[in-house]
């Protein structure tokens, strides 16, 4: 398979040409089963009979082949996608994200509205690149309050005693509030069919590739759609590999792909 490229059709069956522990991440953002797309009927696209869980477990199984030692993983999903099964044979659970949309209209009347998706931080073994330096956001904590944080003893003296805020800024946590899903009115945004279920935030992917890759690294995207992945990996240099199977979509990711600007100053946080 060449590099940098798209290649349209089934994911299980382009997967099989990629070589073993070879890719350095992979962005997964597939069926979440939960509409009626045809492509998000998640129990017509793999062998599972039993829904997310077993349809995502058989994913985590193809993905810790080509993985390297070391690679990650991200899942996207709905709250239970990884619910009841045991991913442990196969990848290491680092994290579980919350991606957090307080604007999602919350309408729910017999439960809790979910307002938030679950991004699974997995890697192959022990993960081998997490650049906290490129992904840091500003601390939003008054000055006057951060400083007294800086006086309490168990920062002054305790375990961590040097411990110090980070002028350059925080770790991002677990809890991505500061990305906001797209609009009808985001300059980003393809057409207006792709919104929530399909086209990601560059933003969000932004995060995610710089976390876990190196320029010239290798990133797969096997349910690419629009190619945001793609677009964010030459702005950033790394090489890339898509698969999807809606030709139209392919195809406005050649474009999207062509217009983006490798940058060494690339970064939509400011
Ligand atoms: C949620 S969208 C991905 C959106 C993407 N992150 C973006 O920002 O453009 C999921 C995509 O997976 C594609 N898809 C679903 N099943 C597939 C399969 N078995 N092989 C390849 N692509 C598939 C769908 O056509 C859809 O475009």
């Amino acid at each position: 398979m060449e590099l940098n490229e798209i290649y349209q059709g089934d994911m299980f069956d382009l997967i099989k040409k990629v070589g073993g522990n070879s890719v350095d991440l992979i962005v997964c953002d597939g069926p979440y089963g939960v509409t009626t797309n045809e492509w998000d009927k998640v129990t017509n696209q793999s062998n599972s009979k039993t829904g997310i869980q077993e349809f995502n477990l058989n994913l985590i199984k193809i993905f810790s082949r080509v993985l390297k030692p070391g690679g990650a993983l991200y899942l996207f999903g709905k709250d239970d996608c990884i619910d009841f099964i045991d991913y442990r044979p196969y990848l290491y659970l680092n994290r579980k994200i919350i991606w957090y949309q307080p604007s999602r209209l919350a309408q729910g009347r017999l439960n809790y509205t979910n307002n938030y998706d679950l991004i699974c931080y997995f890697s192959k073994g022990k993960a081998k690149t997490f650049n906290l330096e490129d992904i840091r956001v500003p601390q939003l904590v008054e000055l006057e309050h951060r400083l007294r944080c800086e006086k309490v003893p168990s920062v002054t003296n305790g375990q961590y005693s040097k411990t110090k805020f980070n002028d350059d800024g925080k770790n991002p946590g677990d809890v991505w509030g500061d990305i906001k899903q797209l609009t009808y009115k985001s300059k980003e945004l393809i057409s207006r069919e792709l919104l929530n279920t399909i086209q990601k935030p560059e933003k969000l992917i932004e995060r995610i590739v710089k976390a876990n890759s190196n320029e010239g690294d290798f990133v797969l995207d096997p349910f690419s759609g629009v190619g945001t992945t793609f677009v964010v990996c030459k702005k950033l240099n790394r090489n890339f590999i898509g698969f999807e199977l809606n030709p139209d979509f392919v195809a406005i990711t050649k474009e999207r792909v062509e217009k983006a600007q490798f940058s060494k100053e690339y970064s939509l946080f400011v």
